[in-house]
Order: structure tokens, then sequence, then C-alpha cells
């Protein structure tokens, strides 16, 4: 029998959770509706580490197998080389990327031994369907070990262009590493074009618009934005928990307009320069005091790492201050929630607010801006406005652009956001929604299947 078999740093949850992350949203997708096997690291740090016990759990056509990893992998592999090094790297932080021999390593050699408890597990006919940035070595290591399947990548965050990856000291490992799959993936045209620009700049490659050929080797590199099942969460946003939600969030605004943000506690996302913003616009357009109120949702993410530490603690001061400035007795400019909340609940917070606020200074695709757009009523639906960092901007032209850095401009924005008359606001969702459609989970799964297959 022919598994797919999906890696990926974390496994699971397989049902719909409190955690916000996009990646496992796509993959249940994929694998509910073709079976087979999901391996990755099991969340547990342990003595034994990637020796100890597989651990696995069968949840309908979906098997799970996880294993753990020790102290040392932690700190050099997780909460060192892939969210020190090549998160802040890849979304353009040189500023807080450490580089260090150790912490490349501990990445380097977790790969190796992931590779190693997973071959056993192979079948002959599986295909192999690797995902993110922890685990860009791992086909090669496979490849060594004498794995012939089928093996294909999926970047879910940006890829930076050359000039910003050569910061990565052994940059040409990594790179030529990436040569052992069949079929590299990207969430958009510019990072596909990013990753080409490399080997065709540093290897002497060519590409003809699909295929990446490197010293005699051809390699498939394609695009495809990740998506999530529109009707599923339409769906959400109609069921009684969502509803409860809604009715409490306009029972608490009364007629005032909610901007609503939900981003993990993540640098990448742009929550300081979003407040900055939302306190310019009350600034500029006076007429906003005790009209319009920001919800900032934000799940505490990766807080032993130290760029990561003080990003709640900004945004509680700013609040503070913004709050102490213009708050009234029954009105409170920001509110921060730093936790996460079930997507039932927050489809119907989506619901309850007239703008949806997703912007990124930098972001692989954002599936939060398509979930705020498939939770909102057809008949009053709100406006998303959405960076041009994030790679749902490429597809997304309902959306009002803006650009994070720029204050002034997002303010601006802001105010047409707040002030969009109806007919306008139905014209740019249903551009939204189609493409929402169009996009979907299942679009991007099948579409990369066809293209792995196609690529052997
Ligand atoms: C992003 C990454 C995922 C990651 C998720 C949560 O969406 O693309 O690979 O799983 O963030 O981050 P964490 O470090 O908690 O796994």
């Amino acid at each position: 029998m022919s598994r797919l078999v999906v890696v990926s740093n974390r496994v699971g949850p397989i049902r719909d959770s409190a955690r916000a992350g996009g990646l496992a949203v796509a993959i249940v997708d994929a694998l509910k509706r073709r079976g087979g096997l999901w391996f990755g690291w099991s969340g547990q740090v342990t003595e034994e580490g990637t020796h100890g016990r597989l651990k696995t759990e069968e949840a309908g056509r979906i098997s799970l197998a996880t294993i753990d990893i020790d102290q040392s992998d932690y700190e050099t592999f997780y909460a060192g080389y892939a969210n020190r090094t090549l998160w802040p790297v890849f979304h353009y932080r040189l500023d807080l990327a450490r580089f260090d021999r150790d912490l490349l390593r501990g990445y380097w050699s977790v790969n190796e031994r992931f590779a190693a408890r997973l071959f056993p597990l192979l079948g002959p006919d599986d295909t192999v369907w690797v995902h993110d940035y922890h685990f860009m070595p791992l086909a090669a290591k496979l490849r060594a070990m004498g794995a012939k399947h089928p093996i294909g990548f999926f970047l879910h965050i940006p890829f930076p262009v050359p000039e910003v990856l050569a910061s990565l000291p052994r940059w040409h490992d990594l790179m030529r590493a990436m040569l052992a799959y069949d079929l590299i993936g990207f969430q958009t045209e510019r990072d596909r074009q990013a990753f080409v620009r490399y080997f065709l700049e540093e290897e002497g490659g060519s590409f003809d618009g699909e295929w990446l050929e490197v010293n005699g080797r051809r390699v498939r590199v394609g695009v495809f934005p990740v998506g999530i099942d529109p009707q599923a969460f339409r769906r959400f946003a109609a069921s009684p928990e969502a509803e409860r939600q809604e009715q409490r969030m306009r029972q608490v605004l009364g007629d005032r307009l909610q901007l609503i943000g939900v981003d993990r506690l993540d640098y990448s996302k742009g929550i300081v320069q979003r407040f900055e913003a939302f306190g310019r616009l009350l600034e500029q357009y006076p007429e906003n005091l005790n009209r319009v109120t920001l919800l900032q949702v934000a799940p505490p993410s990766r807080s032993d790492v130290e760029a990561y530490a003080d990003i709640r603690e900004g945004l509680e001061r700013f609040a503070g201050h913004l709050n102490g400035l213009y708050a009234d007795i029954d009105w409170t400019p920001i509110r921060l929630i730093v936790r996460a909340f079930q997507r039932r609940a927050l489809a119907g917070i989506f619901r309850a607010s007239r703008v949806g606020l997703v912007t990124p200074l930098r972001d692989g695709m954002n599936l939060v801006a398509k979930e705020y757009v498939a939770a909102q009523d057809d008949a009053d639906p709100g406006v998303l406005v959405l960076s041009r960092f994030a790679g749902a901007a490429e597809a997304l032209d309902g959306a009002l652009l803006v650009n994070p850095y720029d204050t002034d401009g997002t303010a601006e924005m802001l105010q047409r956001a707040v002030t969009m008359p109806l007919e306008e606001r139905r014209d740019r969702w249903r551009r939204m929604f189609e493409v929402i459609e169009r996009d979907s989970a299942e679009n991007w799964w099948t579409s990369y299947m066809t293209a792995l297959r196609a690529s052997r």
C-alpha cells in the first residue's frame, strides 16, 4: 500500500485545537483524506531523547509516530538553530539571529537521528512529505541511508533573498542538501524566486520556470499557497459556541466597532507596530475616540528564546500607555489577551469584528487572514487590513494592503477600513472569499501531491 508519510517538528493535534498554528491545520486535512503516517517530535524532552521509545497513536486513518529529544537537542535544535537562527534570518531579522557552530551541529545531528528513526518505518511505496525549516536536510540524510522514495519538501515560512541567506555560516551546505528532494514547494512566487536565485548565482544552476538543474541534478520547484477549509470554517462561525462568543462581544461593544488581531506572540507579527498605528488613528482621527476598540489575542510562543521574552512586556507597556491616555469610564482602546482561544470561539470573535488586522513584518502565508474572511457574514462583512509582507497578500487583492513599518500610512488605511461603506465591503469580501475557496487546504495538498508524483 502506498502511504503518505508526513514529517514535521510538531505532530498534531488532529482535532481542532486551542493552538493557532497554521501548519497543523493544513496537514491534518491532507492526512485525514489520504490516510497515512505523521512523524515528528513528541513535544517531550527526556534523557533518552531521540534514542527513546517510538510513541504511536492511531486516530482514524492517521497513525502518529513521535520521538522525544533530549535537553541538549532542545537547546541546539529547537530553541537553537531552528528558532534562534533560521527563523529570524528567514524573517529578515539578522539583528536577532544567533550564529553559533554548536547550534548548527545540533541541527544537523537531530536531522540525522530523526532520519534514522524514520527510515525503518518506511514502506517501499511510501511518499514522504517533509515540512518546514526544522527539517531542511532530512531528505539528504534519508538518501544517505538508501531511501529511494519520492520525497517532497514544503516551506511554510518565507524564504530570504541570497543576500540575506548569506549571513548563515555554511549556507552552501544547507542549500545543497535541499537538492535531495524531488519537489520543493513555497508559499509564494517571491519565495520561489529567492530560492532559485541562490542556485543561479552561487552554484551555476539553471531554471526553466519549473525545473531547477544544478550539476546534473534536476529538482522541481513550485508555488503552492497554503489555505484553509473555508466551508468548515464557515460552519465553525455558525456553531453555537461561535454564536455565544459573538453575542458576548456585541454586548460589550454596543455600537462601537472592533478591530481584531490574532497572532502568536512573535516579533515577526508586527504587533507593536500595529498598536502604534492604532494609537496614530486615535490621534489623527479623534472621531474614533470612544467609537473603535482594538482586541489583540496573542498566545505566548517560544518564551525560552530571548527575542520572545520581552515582546509581551512591550505590548503591555504600550497598551497601558494608550489606555491611560484615552480610555473613558466605559471604553478601553486596547484589550490584550495573552492566551489561546478555541477556533470556534475565534470564529465568533472574528464575526463580531469590523476589521481584521493582519500586519506581520514578514509572514509565509498567514492563515488568520483567510480565517477572518471565511468567518464573515456575507450580508455585512468586515474589512481585512493586510500587510504587503504576508504571503496572503500575493492573492488577496480585496484586502486593504499596508506597509506595517509606515505608521501614518497604516493609520490612514485603518481610517478607511472603519469608514468603508457596506457596498465596498461586500464587493471586496466576495473577491477575497473566491480566492480563499480556490486556494483551499484541499487544493494545496492535492496540487502538491500531483506535482510530486509528476516530478519522478
Ligand atoms: C509557524 C511554523 C510552524 C510552527 C508554528 C508554531 O507556523 O511555520 O512550523 O510549528 O509556527 O511554533 P512552535 O515553535 O510552537 O512549533
